[in-house]
């Protein structure tokens, strides 16, 4: 298959209104494209919020005024959670002098739009300031008790749920709990103490134990769960558990990652996936973040998912790609395997199960003088038996091959027009993919996809 590419084409072709925009020059192996077959597609938040549930992002003060960062937060996403303001070294770095200007300033975006706010977090080892580590054993703990308080009531009424403990057990076999100042100092009581003064501070804030590594079981989920348990037995309040959900090839979504979720929600109490990141792309990503919604939705405590982090340009762990939006904030393949999981209505905006499709580009190999890109097709909540899908390239790129579908051109050559190869079924919410090499001519913009239409 050849083509050849003329300027301006998608100008032309009047896309401006489409949600997929093409990336810069300079995001050529970074960005992807998604487009619907509707206007009107349902979001991640609204989708989860039909599922009586939130979806939310982590949030960086410093980046609210990028208009794409906000635009992207504000129109996906129903609660929030401040990614490093509220950790006591912003919040209280010498003591007993409070600054919650950046966390301020989160809340009231959030506020102000009708977001939640989840807050994190109160009692941490990581991000604490030295003075605190430099307290004797009564001096820790009034000034835990005095930071819990302080910050609790500050924002009283305005948080849903609090990690009031983070992480503090450790990884691996033992079980047994991290070593810090609290538990070396205050011992095994620091979390019961931060809990009961956490409750006394904002009665109506939902109280969690917030950790890592707890996902599936194992000896640390475990001794967590003992926790939990003991604390309902004997009245501490505890209200949920968060699993921070951070994956890569290391650390995978467990295959009892549901099962794990609802034997904490046995307990009595709510369970949040607070941190949720997966490292990967294309497909695989999808089908991992699929899975963690699916388990959600399938265990009637689990109250909400939070992603940590709005797009892959800012992640902690921006290398690894985790996120539902990639750095141009085009939409990931993993933004359409949510959004179908939640029952969104990502390309068809009808119920009942109206045909659509998403189809969204990713980058593969580049070269120097060429380079390949993937387009995976989603089907919408219903099956499709046809699609067909058009990816605008920009003159002088020239699609020199195509693989897995069957492509023709526009009068220009820059509109590639791609449909199945045989059979063109394709399950709800499942993917199937085509894949061709741009010839870049020393133009290396990002191809866009410009619709996909199922049947
Ligand atoms: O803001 C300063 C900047 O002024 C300075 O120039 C720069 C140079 O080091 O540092 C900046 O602060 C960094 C901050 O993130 C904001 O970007 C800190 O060094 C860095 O340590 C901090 O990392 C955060 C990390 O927690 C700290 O432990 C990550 O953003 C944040 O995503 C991460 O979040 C944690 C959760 O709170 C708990 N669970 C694990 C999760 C991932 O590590």
């Amino acid at each position: 298959m050849f083509a050849v590419g003329t300027a301006g084409i998608l100008a032309a072709a009047g896309l401006a209104t489409l949600s997929a925009t093409s990336g810069t020059a300079a995001g050529a192996t970074k960005a992807s494209g998604t487009t619907e077959s509707a206007a009107a597609a349902s979001t991640l938040g609204a989708a989860a919020a039909e599922k009586g549930r939130y979806f939310g992002a982590a949030v960086a003060a410093n980046h609210l005024g990028e208009s794409q960062y906000a635009s992207t937060l504000n129109t996906e996403f129903n609660s929030v959670t401040p990614e490093n303001e509220m950790k006591w070294d912003a919040v209280e770095s010498s003591r007993n002098s409070f600054n919650f200007g950046a966390a301020d300033q989160i809340v009231n975006h959030a506020q102000s739009r009708g977001m939640k706010v989840r807050g994190h977090t109160l009692v941490w080892h990581s991000q604490l300031p030295g003075w605190v580590s430099g307290l004797g054993t009564s001096d820790l703990r009034s000034a835990m008790n005095n930071h819990i308080t302080t910050v609790m009531q500050h924002y009283k009424g305005k948080i849903h749920s609090w990690d009031v403990v983070n992480e503090a057990y450790q990884d691996g076999n033992s079980g047994a709990r991290r070593s810090s100042p609290f538990q070396d100092k205050l011992g095994n009581g620091f979390i019961e103490e931060a809990f009961r003064t956490a409750r006394a501070a904002d009665p109506n804030a939902k109280l969690c134990y917030n950790d890592y590594n707890t996902d599936g079981q194992n000896a640390k989920s475990n001794a967590v769960y003992n926790m939990v348990k003991d604390f309902k037995a004997r009245g501490v309040p505890i209200d949920c558990v968060g699993f921070q959900s951070h994956f890569n090839s290391n650390s995978p979504v467990p295959s009892d990652y549901q099962q794990n979720l609802q034997r904490f929600a046995d307990l009595g109490v709510d369970v949040q996936i607070t941190e949720l990141d997966i490292e990967g792309s294309g497909t695989a990503q999808a089908d991992n973040y699929r899975r963690v919604v699916q388990a959600c939705l399938a265990v009637s405590r689990c109250t909400g998912i939070t992603v940590w982090g709005v797009t892959d340009k800012y992640s902690w762990r921006a290398s690894g790609t985790p996120l539902l939006f990639d750095s141009n904030y085009n939409k990931k393949p993993a933004y359409n395997a949510v959004l179908t999981a939640l029952g969104g209505t990502s390309g068809g905006g009808g119920e009942g199960g109206t045909k659509a499709c998403t189809a969204t580009y990713s980058p593969a190999e580049r070269w120097g003088d060429r380079f390949n890109g993937k387009v995976t097709v989603t089907a919408g909540s219903a099956a499709i038996s046809d699609w067909t899908v058009t990816v605008a390239t920009r003159s002088p790129q020239r699609i020199s091959t195509t693989w897995n579908g069957t492509a023709s051109w526009d009068s220009s050559g820059s509109v590639m027009t791609m449909k199945p190869s045989g059979n063109g079924t394709v399950a709800a919410g499942a993917s199937t993919s085509f894949g061709f090499t741009v010839m870049a001519n020393g133009e290396w913009a990002t191809p866009t996809v410009t619709s996909c239409t199922a049947s």
